[in-house]
């Protein structure tokens, strides 16, 4: 069975709708041989992420990058997983009040180390999330858990 790890950093309502929206696509129609587990990111260890087949990140930015949670993560998990990881797909969501740029940016250095594969367009949003943004989280969950099943 493919199994997919949400990690995230949900400090806030709007990000936890978020990524209730991104949980509920990884269950759409079709998708019920996919093993979804969601993480807080200050608590997922290496094991958590070379035990799956794919991932999605979710942060707000902060202070002009990912969240310190998110940092503290790929902190954690890097060397562990440098080898034994390439290639593995992974999706990505941001939240900020105006500008995720820097979170994206570096959040890319780091992957593009690790040599994961983006395989979704990263979901950007700025303030509140509107209903398209929230289909936009439900389409990335349910494209990730899809792709794990080809
Ligand atoms: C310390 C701190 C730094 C932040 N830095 C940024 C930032 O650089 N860019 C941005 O767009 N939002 C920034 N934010 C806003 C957060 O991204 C936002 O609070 C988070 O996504 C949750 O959204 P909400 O507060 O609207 O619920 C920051 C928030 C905090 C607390």
């Amino acid at each position: 069975m493919p199994r997919l790890l949400i990690v995230h950093h949900t400090p806030s309502p709007a990000m936890d709708t978020m990524l209730r929206a991104v949980l509920d696509g990884t269950s759409a129609d079709g998708l019920s041989a996919v093993h979804v587990q969601t993480s807080a990111a200050l608590s997922t260890t290496a094991t958590d992420v070379l035990t799956v087949d794919g991932l999605i990140l979710g942060t707000p930015a902060n202070l002009g990058s990912m969240s310190g949670a998110l940092k503290h993560f790929f902190d954690t998990i890097y060397y562990p997983c440098l080898v034994e990881t390439v290639g593995r797909p992974f999706g990505l969501y941001l939240h900020g009040t105006n500008d995720v740029d820097g979170a994206l940016v570096d959040i890319t250095k780091i992957t593009t180390g690790l040599r994961w594969r983006l395989t979704q367009e990263p979901i950007r949003v700025s303030g509140p999330p509107t209903t398209d943004d929230l289909e936009s989280c439900w389409e990335l969950g349910a494209a990730v858990a899809a792709g794990l099943m080809r």
